[in-house]
């Protein structure tokens, strides 16, 4: 599937323009979108990075990598996803990214997904939902998903976020109405973020493939 995020990532240059300061996400695909980022670097005044992984490529490209406090809106976004629905709906936090990258996607006019074929779902749900939690709340959060949801809550062990929290990652889901499911698993004490990008979903998605697919 490299290829296919190769494809994805470099397609994505397409939608940088001059003077931007970009949002950039997390992940393997991204990353070939920060190379080809970093060929066109005299272009950008920046970027906003979603992570200290992406950050340290960035930085390896000689992109300056910018505090969201000090940019105000940004006009693009771009990341992968763990899943993707045909509205345009996502599963991210693979990474265990998925709080930075949502804070990002809030602040972007337009979020640009990259992603493979395989992450075109008809139905969000097949990969597990991460969800981003505050270390003393893990079991409760656990409980009330379960009781929510009937999903499986498992801890991704010895994993901890650039935040200092851990992740949740629940199983069997077949998730119907993920605008419902993002703002229930929101409203539990100790959730930080829910890996369920519905309510502000993807505004274009590019299927990798020869050639890449721009679904607008
Ligand atoms: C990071 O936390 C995730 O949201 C990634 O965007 C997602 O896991 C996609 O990763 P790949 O591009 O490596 O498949």
């Amino acid at each position: 599937m490299s290829e296919a995020k190769r494809l994805a990532g470099e397609k994505a240059i397409e939608f940088v323009e001059d003077g931007m300061i970009v949002g950039v996400g997390t992940g393997s695909t991204v990353a070939y979108f920060i190379d080809a980022l970093g060929g066109i670097r005299d272009r950008i005044k920046g970027a906003v990075s979603s992570s200290e992984q992406s950050t340290a490529r960035l930085k390896q490209h000689g992109i300056e990598v910018l505090d969201l406090n000090h940019t105000g809106t940004l006009s693009l976004y771009v990341d992968g996803a763990d899943e993707c629905d045909p509205h345009k709906r996502l599963i991210k936090g693979g990474g265990a990214a998925l709080t930075r990258e949502k804070i990002i996607a809030e602040a972007s006019k337009q979020f640009v997904c990259i992603v493979d074929p395989s992450k075109q779902v008809p139905v969000l749900g097949r990969f597990p939902l991460p969800v981003e939690v505050i270390p003393m709340a893990r079991s409760l959060v656990a409980r009330a998903i379960l009781a929510m949801t009937g999903g499986q809550p498992v801890w991704r062990d010895g994993v901890t976020t650039d935040n200092g929290n851990v992740v949740l990652d629940i199983h069997n889901l077949s998730i119907t109405d993920p605008v419902a499911m993002e703002r229930e698993i929101n409203q539990i004490p100790g959730v930080v973020s829910v890996g369920l990008f519905a309510r502000r979903p993807a505004d274009i998605v590019i299927v990798g493939g020869e050639p890449p697919i721009v679904l607008r």
